[in-house]
């Protein structure tokens, strides 16, 4: 599998950025937490990671992503998740299987705008709440998909 996890404005700050809410991991600890949760399936695949402050450069990069056969994408929109018909339009074309991923239980924030995501509908899932942690499930469930699908 090759898999592209991409995150979009802010996420680079991650660490430093309001502990609080998303946690005190960068994101270079992400590949230890996958190495963690993948076990050996983490043999099986190919992953990189992307990260844009910017809209168009992230539709750039998610197009990029089908021209490269990416079959699987771990996706945190940060804001443009509420806000992002652009990213939406992308997703709904581009025909890569994608979940939606964030840091923070948006279900749980106060701003109600965050319980609001344009691009959920062009995700098969989900997962929200769990730091870091939640791009290892994202994995998962990503592989699960792919291996459904084959069989
Ligand atoms: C976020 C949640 C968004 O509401 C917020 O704008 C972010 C990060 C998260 O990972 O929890 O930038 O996507």
């Amino acid at each position: 599998m090759n898999i592209l996890v991409v995150n979009g404005p802010n996420l680079g700050a991650i660490g430093r950025r309001q502990p609080g809410i998303y946690g005190s991991k960068g994101f270079d600890e992400l590949p230890g937490v996958l190495t963690r949760i993948l076990g050996d399936r983490e043999k099986q695949i190919r992953w990189r990671i992307y990260q844009s402050n910017h809209e168009g450069e992230l539709v750039d990069r998610l197009e990029q992503a089908v021209d490269e056969g990416v079959n699987g994408l771990v996706l945190n929109a940060g804001a443009l998740t509420h806000t992002s018909l652009v990213l939406a339009d992308c997703l709904a074309w581009i025909g890569i299987p994608c979940v939606e991923v964030h840091l923070s239980n948006v279900w749980a924030r106060q701003e109600p705008i965050r319980q609001t995501s344009l691009i959920a509908k062009h995700c098969i899932g989900s997962v929200s709440g769990f730091g870091l942690t939640g791009y290892g499930l994202a994995f998962l469930a990503l592989m699960e998909h792919m291996s459904s699908q084959s069989g």
